[in-house]
Formats: structure tokens, sequence, C-alpha cells
């Protein structure tokens, strides 16, 4: 079958250069000391995808108006013969000097929103932030798809018989995985924004629901080629919006990050199926781009979390487990300790770890910490930063603290790369982290963080942990029964203020 119309070689040129690009930028992103250049090269990827894009579609930048669409599925005259028909260039091919305006607004529009939100946006927002923009671009998928069915002539995907049957199939998985992403990711906005309860809602039966929304969608996209009705179409639709409401409200605060991640790659694979349907080679390798590594991600995080990537697709996962909030507090006695006292236990020690969470991204306690280090350091002890993969609200949350306060990469270890460390440590100094090193994690089996690799910060001479009450508990919402052993002092203050405290002693 010969293509609506072909794309000029520079064109496709271009797009290759950008997802070259693409690739780089996510090699660069994978540590914190080329995150910046990997930025650089997606912002430069996205400039050529985007300015190649606007260029093809000006009026006149296409020496060929005209195209021939063949249609060798749906043969009038006889099997394997195909049809074909002269046509225009189709007109969302080619927009008029008033449209390219309007989308250039737009994406200035948009570019402002962009730069304003990422400039005053809280790092302990950023989750929530990412939810809402894996939104943004499941309803993108779903206005092309739609737009797409309504006016397939203008797409380029009308063969002799109704749409191109290919482009039926894009389209179908486009806007169902579009819609999904849609309405998935605004309820993961909600909850993790605080405006819906982080505790799992769960649904009677919801297990035969899910599973007969999705079959019932499959088997509608399946029809969907033979007939083009609206019905269909729609329903799709509608039912691809309810099962992202349906997956996601199960779901507990805990399980969020998987969840992010994996709306990141569903968003990336609606995009991928528009691309299609849009003729558009850029898009097809970036939503693939994005939409592999996102999988590739939850995988990641689901191992971290001791999670089941099964159950997590199927929806309901977690659900049976706590979630943020309201867990209960042991009243048991426990050592509390001052700054003085963290101050002198590590300056006389050979090895401290640092163990960060969600706390000190909270009272943003990186550059106090960073100071103490070195002043540590000074002393002649020698100082490792340990990184739970899920420590704080997002993946790399700690990472990029760290590198905010400029602590040298070559101090800062992956878990797997330091928990056989602990043991050899005189002080594990835990800062606002609670669920990574909860032990309750390789020992409770009711816990609701039962089988997460933790932090082994209690195999250290001494835990000092801070935190500011001992009525606060983490994310998971149980207490720590590391706090009440022997070898743990409590250091109950706000982080920052706590280790600002702590400098001035060490000085
Ligand atoms: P948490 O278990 O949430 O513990 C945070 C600790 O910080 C609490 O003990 C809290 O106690 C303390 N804290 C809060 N504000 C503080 C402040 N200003 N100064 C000092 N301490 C403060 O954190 P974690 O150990 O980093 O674990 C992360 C949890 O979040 C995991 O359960 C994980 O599954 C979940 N999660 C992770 C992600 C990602 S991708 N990283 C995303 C969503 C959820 P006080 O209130 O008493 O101060």
């Amino acid at each position: 079958m010969e293509a609506a119309h072909s794309t000029p070689a520079w064109v496709l040129l271009a797009y290759l250069v950008s997802g070259v690009c693409f690739i780089l930028a996510l090699r660069g992103l994978s540590s914190p000391e080329s995150s910046r250049r990997g930025n650089r090269l997606g912002i430069i990827g996205m400039t050529i995808a985007v300015v190649t894009t606007l260029w093809t579609h000006l009026p006149g930048a296409f020496a060929k108006k005209t195209g021939q669409i063949c249609n060798q599925m749906y043969t009038a005259t006889g099997a394997g013969e195909p049809v074909c028909r002269d046509l225009t260039y189709p007109p969302a091919f080619v927009i008029d000097w008033q449209t390219f305006g309007l989308i250039l607004g737009s994406i200035v529009i948009g570019a402002v929103i962009g730069l304003v939100t990422a400039r005053r946006i809280q790092m302990t927002a950023m989750p929530q932030l990412v939810a809402a923009f894996h939104s943004l671009v499941g309803m993108a998928a779903v206005l092309v798809g739609a737009a797409a069915f309504l006016n397939p002539d203008a797409f380029g995907i009308l063969g002799s018989d109704g749409i191109l049957q290919v482009s039926r199939v894009e389209m179908g998985l486009g806007v169902a995985i579009g819609a999904i992403t849609f309405s998935g990711s605004v309820i993961a906005f909600l909850k993790l924004n605080g405006n819906m309860s982080g505790k799992p809602i769960l649904l009677p039966a919801r297990h035969v629901i899910n599973l007969g929304t999705l079959v019932a969608i499959l088997g509608l996209i399946a029809y969907f080629t033979q007939d083009q009705a609206p019905w269909v179409f729609f329903t799709v639709m509608a039912l691809s919006f309810a099962i992202g409401f349906l997956l996601i409200v199960p779901i507990g605060g805990a399980d969020m990050p998987v969840v992010i991640s994996m709306l990141n790659s569903y968003s990336g694979w609606a995009a991928a199926a528009m691309g299609f349907t849009l003729h558009n080679s850029a898009m097809i390798i970036t939503g693939a781009l994005v939409g592999s590594s996102g999988a590739i991600l939850s995988y990641i995080m689901c191992r971290a979390m001791n999670r089941s990537f099964i159950s997590v697709i199927a929806g309901g996962f977690g659900g049976d487990s706590a979630a943020a909030g309201g867990g209960e507090v042991i009243d048991r006695p426990y050592k509390r300790g001052s700054a003085e006292d963290a101050a002198f236990l590590m300056s006389q020690a050979d090895q401290v770890i640092i163990v960060p969470g969600y706390g000190m991204a909270v009272s943003q306690a990186q550059h106090a910490l960073r100071e103490m280090a070195d002043l540590l350091k000074e002393h002649g002890v020698r100082v490792k930063y340990a990184i739970h993969p899920v420590a704080g609200r997002m993946p790399g949350h700690m990472n990029v603290l760290l590198a905010e306060a400029n602590v040298p990469y070559d101090e800062v270890f992956e878990l797997e790369d330091i928990n056989s460390e602990f043991a050899q440590t005189d002080v594990a100094f835990v800062i606002g982290a609670n669920d990574v090193t909860n032990p309750a994690a390789k020992t409770d089996k009711s816990s609701p963080i039962y089988g997460m690799p933790v932090l082994d910060v209690e195999k250290a001479r001494t835990v000092l942990f801070v935190k500011r009450s001992m009525g606060g508990v983490g994310y998971a919402g149980v207490d720590n029964e590391l706090f009440y052993r022997d070898n743990t002092m409590m250091l109950l203050a706000d982080a920052k203020k706590m280790v600002e405290e702590i400098v001035k002693n060490i000085g």
C-alpha cells in the first residue's frame, strides 16, 4: 500500500536526529552527573521535532500537494488489486497562515505556563505535577483520535471504504490508552495533591469489573475494524475513561510511585499510536521511548517495593494494604538526644552513612547537610550517602536534592551497593526517612511494606533518627520499631534546624 503522501527525506532525517537526541537525553538522565546535558539534548531534540513538523505543514513547504492513496484491504475490483485514487493533499497537512499563528500562539502560552510552573513548583509537589502532565498527554491523544475519526480525509486516512483499517486499529488503541492515561492521571493527581483520600477505595468485585471492561474495550476495537459506526468509537472512549478511573482508585498512596511511572509509560504508547495516525515518525519514536522507559522504570520501582508488575497493571494492587497516614504509634520508651550528642558521636566516628528521606525534602535540609558532611570530613570522618530507590516522593528525589547541594556524586550510593556497609559503620544518620529503614518490611508479614527491600541502618553501631515528633509516621502509615532500640538516638526537631545545630556543635 502506498502512503497517502510521501514525507521528504530531509524531514525523515530531521526526525531521526531528534530521535537520537531523545535517546542520548534518556542516557544522560540516568546519572545526576550527566542529567543537565541529557536535559539539554532533550530540549534540542524537541525543538528540531517541533520546528520540522511546523515547517512541513506550512503553505508551500511541500512541493507536491497531491498524492495518491491506495487501499489494498478494500479491493472493489477483486483480491490483491489495490484501489487507488488521487487526492489533494489533506488539509490537515497544509495549514494556512492564520492556523499557523494560532499554533504559535498556543505554543507560546503553553511555554509560559510550563516555565512559570517549573519555577514555582516545590520539589515535594513534583509527583502530582508529573501526574497532571501525563493527563494532558492522554487527553491530547484522545482529541487527536476524535479529530481523525470525525474528519479522516483531513488526516489522509480515508480509503475507498471508509477509514483505513490499519488506522482504525491505531486510533482505537490510541484513544483507549489516551483515555485510560487521562482519567488515571487525574485520580493520581487528586490523591497525591490531597484532594482525594490516599487510602485505597475498594469496589466490590473490582477485578471482575476491570477485566470485563478491558475485554470489552479490546473486543470493540476489533469490531471497529469492521464497523466504523460512531457508537463503537465513542463507547471505546467512554469505557477507557471509566477503566482508567477504576484502575487507579483502588491503589493506595504508598503504591503511587509505580502508578506514576506506569501512567508515564501509557502516555508514551498513546502518543506513539497517535504518531501513526498523524504519519509523524518523530511522535512514534518519542512515544515508544517514553512508553518503554516508563515501563522499565515501573519494573524497577516494582522490584524496589517488592510489588508484582502484573498486579499493578491489573489494578487493585496495594488495595489490601494500608496507605498514607493514620498508623498506630507504639507508646514505648525511647532515647532522646541533642544536637550536641549527635555532633560528638559523628565527629568521633570513622564512617558515617547519611540516609535521607522525605523529611529532608520537606525541610530543605540538603544544603545544611552538605555543610555538616564537609565539617565531618575535615575531622577525618568518611561520609557516604545511602539512597533508597523510593525514598522521598518520586524516583530520584533524593539524588536531585543532593545534586542541588553539590554533594559529590562519588559519595552517593544505591541501596544494593551500600547495604552491606552498615555493619561496619559507626553512625547511621537517618534524616527524615522512615519507611525505607523499617525492618518490619523484612519481618512482619502483616505490614503494608512487607517484602520491600530496606536499608539495614540498625546494623550500624549507633542510629540517629531526625524527625519532628514520635507521633509522625511515614508514608505507609506504620510505626518504626527501630526508634525504640538500644542503639538508636532520636533527634526530634525539624531536619534543617537540627542539622544547623549539629553544624554549630561540630564547628
Ligand atoms: P517516609 O516514610 O514518608 O518518612 C518521612 C519521615 O520524615 C517521617 O518520619 C516524618 O516524621 C519525617 N519528617 C517529615 N517532615 C520533616 C521535617 N520537616 N523535618 C524532619 N523530619 C520530617 O519517607 P521515606 O523513608 O523517604 O519513604 C518514602 C515513602 O514514600 C515510602 O513508603 C514510599 O513507598 C513512598 N513513596 C515514594 C515515592 C517515590 S517514587 N520515592 C512516591 C510516593 C510515595 P515526622 O512527621 O515526625 O517529622
